[in-house]
Formats: C-alpha cells, structure tokens, sequence
C-alpha cells in the first residue's frame, strides 16, 4: 500500500504533508512531516498540483487557503479539531463586538471563518513572538485555547483577554501519572506542549510546540530519558532522531487501573483517521478536496500572511 501511495503521488504530482501526531506508517508515506506552521510555510512554497494534508481539518483549510490554485486533499474529511470546535466564528463577533479596542489573535487551530475575523494568526511555534510584537499596552483577545493563552500571558506579563477553549487531548492528561513517571524516572526531561493546562507545565522542563520539543530531543542527546506530555504520535519522529533514548508517555486522567498503560485515552482519534487506506483512496478517488468560501479565504489570508512573514 505505500508503494501505491508513493508511486500515484509522483504520478499526480502530489505532495503529501503529515502532522507529527499521525500513525507512524503515514508519517513513513509523507513527503513532509511538520508541526502546523510547518505544514502551512511547506504549503505556501509547494510547487506540487495537489496536496494531501494528512492532519486535521483546519490544516487542510491554512493549505487551501494559502494556495487557491491548488487542489487541497483531507484522506478523511470528518477529521476536525475539538480546539478549533470550541470556538464558533459567530460567537467570536460577539466577542470581538464587546471589545472594540482588541486586537484579535487567533490560534491556527480554528476555522477559516475564525481566522477571517482576526487580526493575526498564530501557532505554538510563534505565539510568543507574535504577541510581543504587539505594544505591551495594545489590548489583546487570545482564543480559542485559553491554557495557551494563560502561558503566554505568564511569560509575557500581558493581561490578554482569553477564549475559554481548549484540546480535550492535552486537557485531560493526568497529573497522577506525570508525577509517579517523574518519581520512577527522576532524571528524566518532561517534555509538555502549551495546550496542557498550568498545573501540567508547572511539572515540565520544556514548554514548546511539536517541532520545537522534537528539536531539544535532537540537540540533547546525552539525555537518555524523557516523559512525553502531548499526543504520543510525535514519539515515533523523537524515537527517529534518538534510538537509545527512553519516552515515557503520559497517560490521561481517564485512565482507569485496569486501563493503565493503555495509550488510547492520550491520542487525538482526529489525527488517527488518517489512515494508509484512506491517503490511498483520496489519491486514487482526488476526493475529499477541502475548500474554502472565496470571500472568507480572502478575509482569512491577511491574517495568516502576518503570521507567516512574522515567523
Ligand atoms: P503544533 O502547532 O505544535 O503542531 O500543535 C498543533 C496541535 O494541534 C496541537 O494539539
Ligand atoms: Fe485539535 Fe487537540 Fe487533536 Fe491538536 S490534539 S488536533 S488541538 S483535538
């Protein structure tokens, strides 16, 4: 089935694009396996006619909007994002409508008709330096995650105004299992992304998006263990890069006795529906394509371009 896959992407010339959360034998098919920025910078400069975006929804959306030329393929369009869902372009005008003074930063993990609404988009690779490219008196809404949202404001000392959303992945993590993997492993490196809530990140050793945790793997190689606070598929790309080294996985706060060690209640069910069987059918079948409503894509495209030309 790869060889399939890899000889109709060449065919078609197609690139296929993965987030570091997929199923290993997907992340094996891609041309270029990336953290959201990435995925949307390698996007942007694609020579390639289709694009299948091995993510979630909004991933394939940022493509799709960024390369209106493009034919943008989704291996399984009902493969959305409970972050992105918690916060609805409707209720966000409403938000936005409270707060005339705001500038309005949105996170990538939201929709087209959100991004169109918002002054910047950001991602947890530049979130930082993008609110502080702001005056620190210029007032601030930051949605939809609000733990993100609160680490920036702890790390920045700004008071943004917060969206109450959030992942249901990186919100359930069990501090109980983070403290007894921290008990077994005391010189392990906790390596936690800042959709986790604070009493998370108050236990971890490095805070950073996907890339940027995969980074200090790759430039720590004399650390021979590290617990692994964000969705265990970015395990496979930090295995990769350090074979004698030890991940430890965090298991999520569902997890019963009888379901310990089972790593099912920490993964995000959104970034597994990518399958080989679907990325084969979508290159086969050119289906489902994701688009965008060319009046929103315009409004969204501003937005994303600041981030993009900021980071
Ligand atoms: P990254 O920006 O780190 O890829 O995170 C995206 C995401 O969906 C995390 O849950
Ligand atoms: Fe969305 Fe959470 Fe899945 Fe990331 S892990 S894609 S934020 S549901």
């Amino acid at each position: 089935m790869k060889e399939q896959i890899r000889a109709l992407a060449k065919a078609k010339n197609a690139v296929i694009m993965a987030h570091y959360y997929c199923r290993p034998e997907v992340q094996e098919v891609a041309d270029f396996i990336g953290d959201s920025l990435a995925l949307a910078q390698q996007a942007q400069k694609t020579d390639a006619d289709i694009i299948v975006m091995c993510g979630v929804h909004f991933m394939a959306e940022t493509a799709a909007i960024l390369c209106p030329d493009k034919k943008v393929l989704i291996p399984d369009a009902t493969a959305g994002c409970s972050l992105a869902d918690s916060c609805r372009a409707a209720d966000l005008a409403v938000w936005k409508a409270q707060h005339p003074q705001h500038k309005v930063i949105s996170y990538v993990n939201t929709s087209a008709e959100v991004k169109a609404l918002s002054d910047i988009v950001v991602t947890s690779s530049n979130a930082l330096k993008i609110v502080n490219s702001f005056p620190q008196d210029t007032p601030l809404l930051f949605g939809p995650d609000c733990h993100l949202g609160a680490y920036i404001n702890a790390q920045t000392g700004r008071t943004m105004e917060l969206w109450n959303g959030g992942c249901h992945v990186h919100s359930r993590f069990s501090v109980d299992s983070l403290l007894s993997l921290k008990r077994e492993h005391p010189t392990a490196v906790v390596l936690a992304h800042p959709e986790c809530p604070q009493n998370i990140l108050d236990h971890s050793d490095v805070i950073g998006s996907t890339a940027a945790l995969l980074h200090y793997v790759q430039n720590h190689l004399e650390q021979s263990e590290f617990i692994v606070v964000t969705e265990p598929g970015v395990i496979y790309k930090m295995q990769e890069a350090h074979p004698s080294a030890v991940f430890y996985p965090v298991l999520a706060n569902d997890s019963t006795p009888s379901s310990k060690g089972c790593l099912s209640c920490n993964t995000c069910e959104y970034m597994r529906q990518n399958t080989l069987q679907n990325v084969l059918a979508c290159l086969q079948n050119e289906q489902p394509v994701v688009t965008v409503d060319a009046s929103v894509a315009q409004r969204a495209l501003l937005p994303i371009h600041r981030m993009l030309s900021l980071s």
